[in-house]
């Protein structure tokens, strides 16, 4: 069971503190095995990923391993990476690995033989007699975990019974499935091991208010003042406005006009600029296409609500001439959707139109000092153009992941040895800017039985 907090989404408004022992603390981290990974919902791998039946993907957290097996057209099987018999992993999942991947109708383990098809029934036991009767099905066959699919991912949760996925997605299942995550494939796909606690690390995705100190060069071309709004258990973060002028030119997602007097011209230089310093995510090829014609297309004093407007219809018609046909959203759920959403616990997914650029961490061993960190650009392509890509590991560094998540990486290890100094006093996250990251130590403090963030009075 949960256990209740005090702090409701309302108070999350109000100036609050959360302790660091989350991030610093070897109990904590081993305390998270038992009561988080356990009981959650997690985003395993991509559908796209499993093409035939049988084929297969593990998916490891902390100490677990699961192995998700495809089994039909829409269906997915899942098992804890066990062997019943003596305890051997059925697929070896090396430390230093990010997944291991085949395709099966039969899992023999490789210890003594024993075997297992796609439904986790046992189908060989050497000697059986020997057990004199006592090795029934329920004691031989894999232990199951749950499985499910949405926005393009297949999901496991190792709790036997609990919400369902589409209960736990809550809304924000329910806006961003508009933007059909689903149709889109990966462009690219990265993964370190990194140097902090796998909080510290989703935390640096979670809130646009680092932008002004980190990603400086950015400042150029846009405003960065944003907004977040908690959910029950899920968040998100687009652009806020704080004058009227800002309101004229500024929308809440990463598709909008950038800063400067001619709309035209800055709308073309944030595209850009994002999507070269994102390694091209968080744009497209078409999108950039599209803004850098503005200036011939539109008048001078076009005002940058109709410049935007027009930049999305050609960048649609010439997304649709090449084959990708773009969702219709409506244009209230476009503003809900805002920038970028985080997912309890280890997600944050920025989404466009026919991108999306996403995160997610995981604990390394027992370590809280360390943590296996991914991010990935998904797009839209079309059919049969998506690249093909694989997980590639690299070092944290501009050139493997750009500028941008460069400068990011730049802060994570300091802020985990930061932590850690008795001149700390406590976290001071922005109530207006940082409430994503509130709502996550609530939520955690739910799991968890403590941690939970309090008032600063
Ligand atoms: S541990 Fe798997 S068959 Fe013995
Ligand atoms: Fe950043």
């Amino acid at each position: 069971m949960n256990k209740p907090v005090s702090i409701a989404v309302e108070d999350l408004a109000q100036p609050l503190t959360y302790g660091v022992a989350p991030f610093l603390s070897p109990d904590y981290a081993r305390a998270e095995k038992d009561r988080l990974w356990p009981r959650v919902w997690q985003l395993a791998e991509r559908v796209e990923d499993f093409r035939d039946v049988g084929d297969f993907v593990t998916y490891n957290v902390a100490d677990e391993s699961i192995i998700i097996i495809k089994t039909g057209e829409d269906s997915y099987n899942a098992f804890h990476n066990v062997c019943p018999h003596r305890g051997r992993q059925l697929v070896d999942t090396p430390d230093g690995v990010h997944s291991v991947r085949g395709n099966r109708r039969n899992f023999v383990c490789g210890f003594h033989g024993w075997t297992f098809d796609t439904e986790g029934n046992n189908v060989y036991i050497l000697d059986q007699d020997d057990w004199k009767g006592a090795l029934t099905p329920d004691r031989t066959c894999l232990s199951r975990v749950r499985v499910d699919s949405w926005g393009g991912w297949v999901w496991i949760n190792m709790e036997p019974e609990g919400e369902t996925l589409t209960a736990f997605l809550e809304r924000a299942g329910e806006v961003l499935t508009h933007f059909e995550l689903d149709k889109m494939r990966y462009k690219w796909r990265q993964w370190a091991v990194y140097p902090c606690n796998w909080k510290t690390a989703i935390e640096a995705f979670m809130e646009p208010y680092h932008v002004a100190g980190t990603h400086t060069q950015l400042l150029d071309y846009g405003d960065y003042y944003a907004y977040s709004v908690a959910y029950d258990k899920h968040s998100v973060s687009g652009f806020d406005q704080k004058g009227l002028a800002a309101k004229m030119s500024q929308g809440g997602s990463v598709s909008r006009a950038g800063k400067g007097n001619d709309p035209r011209v800055s709308t073309y230089a944030l595209a850009r600029e994002n999507y070269e310093t994102l390694n091209y995510t968080g744009s497209s090829d078409t999108l950039v296409a599209a803004a850098k014609r503005l200036v011939e297309e539109l008048p001078e004093g076009t005002p940058a609500g109709e410049v935007i407007a027009h930049w999305m219809k050609s960048a649609k018609a010439d997304d649709a001439a090449r084959g990708v046909v773009w969702p219709e959203i409506p244009a209230d759920i476009m503003a809900e959707a805002g920038l970028a959403w985080s997912l309890f616990p280890n997600i944050t997914i920025l989404q466009g139109v026919t991108f999306a650029l996403c995160y997610r961490t995981r604990p390394y061993g027992d370590d809280p000092d360390k943590c296996i960190f991914e991010a990935y650009a998904l797009e839209r392509f079309p059919d049969g153009a998506a690249p093909a890509t694989e997980w590639r590991e690299c070092d944290p560094t501009a050139e493997q992941w750009g500028a941008v998540l460069a400068q990011d990486f730049a802060n994570m290890e300091w802020v985990q040895k930061g932590m850690k100094s008795r001149g700390f006093r406590g976290t001071l996250p922005n109530p207006h800017q940082e409430r994503k990251i509130t709502n996550f130590h609530r939520n955690l403090a739910k799991f968890m039985g403590t941690g939970e963030p309090r008032l600063l009075k």
